[in-house]
């Protein structure tokens, strides 16, 4: 097994048993502290991809909490997935200035060309379809973002040619 200067596991094949034992040095390190459990979910999803609630469950009796805070900040905050995710996500912003400008066209086209609804992944692992809060895009309304890539005015027949680059 590889690792950085900073002690971080470079392995790419890393098992189950090692991603808990990541964890779990994590949670050691963060316990306590003001704001942890978002770090730490942060952490988690940066290991495993997601949450799957047996994830949540190990972190709330690491951290001595019931299970129902922990699930109550993972699908509260948009931005944690409790299934995994596809290779891409696509968020589309349903703020005012987007959803007033087009904004629910845009995952009416999107839901048509991918064959999914929202929170969905598409059957090759390819895509995932979210919505997302304003990304203070607004003057450029409708936005939408694929992983860390913002495309702003979008236009809803212009969908099918963006989502090509992908493949
Ligand atoms: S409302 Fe969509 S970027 Fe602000």
């Amino acid at each position: 097994m590889m690792a950085n200067q900073k002690g971080a596991c470079e392995c790419r094949q890393e098992t189950e048993e090692q991603k808990y034992q990541r964890i779990s040095r994590v949670i050691e390190e963060y316990k306590g502290r003001e704001g942890s459990l978002i770090q730490i979910l942060h952490m988690a999803q940066g290991i495993f991809g997601y949450l799957p609630l047996e994830l949540q469950q190990f972190i709330a009796q690491k951290l001595d909490k019931p299970l129902s805070e922990i699930y109550g900040v993972t699908t509260f905050y948009s931005f944690f997935a409790t299934k995994p995710r596809g290779e891409n996500t696509i968020r589309v912003c349903l703020g005012t200035a987007c959803y007033v400008r087009g904004g629910k066209k845009i995952i009416d086209r999107l839901q048509e060309i991918l064959s999914i609804g929202v929170g969905e992944t598409t059957g090759d692992g390819k895509f995932t379809l979210e919505v997302m809060r304003c990304i203070g895009a607004c003057g450029l309304a409708p936005a939408i973002t694929i992983n860390d890539q913002v495309y702003k005015q979008v236009n809803p027949d212009k969908l099918q040619t963006i989502i090509e680059k992908y493949y």
